[in-house]
């Protein structure tokens, strides 16, 4: 007999099936046993009369308990009116069990799964997150995820954009947070980093001729965690040739997010039909803010008040280090209009960017600019920075390689998808829609990392560990 699903029963009644799950619920009633079982789809209530079993299934009886995986054979039954649970999906029907199978025993969970409260603290629900994504929020959350990432890809595909995958094992360049290091044992000494972003792949795929790019990537930041930051993280990367407005970038960003908004269904509401775009010095005068909020009713969990942040300045200076930065990566575009000014100290801070934001509900969900593909730009842009030839060299010297072998104009974009889909799914922090996310602190409770190694392991990486308190 192949199996039936909890959500299928409701099209059985009458039929013999086969259920397959865990028990999310007992319940005794002098000899009879209610159990519901829990499959992804759903839960579906199993009545055990025990004249209606088999002489082995009866013994079996007395040993469920909460979270056991069954079999269970029975047939489907109408339930009486007074007995229609309107809460539930499968609340007009019920499975007479006639046979019961333990297919796996459960030890009591550490916390209650069939409780959605979150009664467990962190580090209790990342030590045992495989029961913490049994709770129907956290799996409901997965499966949102699942939702967006697929439809994103339809909607690229479908515009000919092509996902190319591009290394994990690369190089330390300095884009704004820490680089995780990698050793490399035929390399002592040398080391490979794990990218922040694919930036300088994607834009060396458009001078590959990719024309239009996209990944759903892994990110690695070393930096400190908060409720929207997470040191692995997931982008939506995106990188299109031939654009050189942004416009071009945001128009086909802006269709991408409402269908596949219309498309995960969901009871959302739009504050702006049209994604209002203001300038980064309008928003800080006007809100005193780079990501404003712009939603009509704050308590409204549906609703969702995109709007780009445009113009943001190309320079800023860094206090610190008493030095002007580039605001994002020194290959972002410079307004036309403000072309003139660069090289001038007392202009710097009015040098505007083809940068861009997309804020969602008061958070920064994606950025992204054109870029600067004219070398002598570059060159001016580099020596505004301060950095030495050497410098130049050794941390782009491949990309102002690439550029002298026919670089097509290029822009692009990436979205934080976790906070995306984080705010889609209602939740405060995006650790609640990664299935195996690390704590604030940085450390996997699950798998007990980061871990110490063996002596033999740092020594064929020539590593050796200071001795740490
Ligand atoms: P940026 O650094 O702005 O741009 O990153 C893009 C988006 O990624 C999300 N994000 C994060 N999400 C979770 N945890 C983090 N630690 C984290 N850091 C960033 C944010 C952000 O808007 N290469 C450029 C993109 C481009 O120019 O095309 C880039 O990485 O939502």
């Amino acid at each position: 007999m192949t199996r039936t699903l909890s959500t299928q029963t409701i099209q059985k009644i009458g039929e013999t099936i086969k259920l397959n799950g865990w028990v999310n619920a007992r319940r005794n009633m002098s000899k009879i046993v209610f159990l519901d079982l829990r499959d992804r789809w759903g839960i579906v209530q199993v009545v055990c009369v025990p004249s209606e079993l088999d002489e082995k299934s009866q013994s079996v009886l007395k040993d469920i308990r909460l979270e056991f995986v069954l079999e269970i054979e029975g047939v489907v039954q109408a339930r009486g009116e007074k007995q229609v649970n309107k809460d539930l999906l499968t609340g007009g029907v019920e499975v007479l069990a006639k046979k019961i199978a333990i297919l796996a025993k459960a030890e009591t969970p550490p916390f209650e799964v069939a409780n959605e409260e979150r009664q467990a603290n962190e580090e209790l629900r990342l030590k045992y997150r495989y029961l913490d994504l049994r709770h129907e929020r956290m799996k409901n959350n997965i499966i949102l995820r699942d939702k967006v990432i697929g439809n994103i890809r339809d909607y690229l595909h479908d515009k000919q954009f092509i996902e190319i995958e591009t290394p994990f094992l690369s190089k330390s360049t300095p884009e704004g947070a820490r680089d995780f290091l990698v050793p490399s044992r035929n390399y002592p000494g040398k080391f490979f980093a794990l990218p922040q972003s694919p930036q300088q792949y994607k834009q060396m795929l458009m001078i590959a001729g990719m024309e239009k790019y996209f990944q759903i990537v892994r990110c690695f930041r070393d930096e400190d965690q908060r409720g929207d930051r997470q040191a692995e993280f997931t982008q939506l990367d995106v990188e299109m040739s031939f654009v050189k407005e942004e416009e071009d970038i945001l128009s086909i960003t802006e269709k991408m997010i409402k269908q596949v908004i219309k498309r995960i269904g969901g009871d959302y509401q739009m504050t702006f039909n049209k994604f209002p775009q203001i300038k980064y010095d309008e928003v800080i005068a006007k809100y005193n803010s780079d990501k404003p909020d712009l939603r009509q009713n704050k308590e409204d969990k549906n609703e969702l008040a995109f709007v780009w942040v445009i113009d943001f300045p190309m320079f800023e200076y860094k206090e610190g280090d008493k030095r002007w930065a580039a605001a994002h990566h020194p290959f972002t575009a410079i307004r036309d209009e403000d072309l003139d000014k660069l090289g001038d100290e007392t202009k710097m801070a009015q040098i505007k960017a083809k940068q861009y934001d997309l804020v969602l509900n008061g958070n920064e969900v994606a950025g992204g600019s054109i870029r600067t593909t004219d070398p002598e730009i570059l060159k001016k842009v580099f020596q505004f920075l301060g950095h030495s030839e050497k410098e130049i060299q050794a941390q782009f010297g491949h990309l102002l390689e690439a550029f002298k072998y026919g670089v097509p104009p290029h822009g692009g974009i990436a979205f934080g998808l976790d906070r995306l889909i984080a705010i889609l799914a209602g939740e405060e922090s995006i650790r609640e829609v990664m299935a195996f996310p690390k704590t604030s602190d940085n450390r996997d409770p699950l798998m007990d990392s980061p871990s110490e190694v063996s002596k033999e392991q740092l020594e064929e990486l020539a590593i050796e560990v200071r001795s740490v308190k």
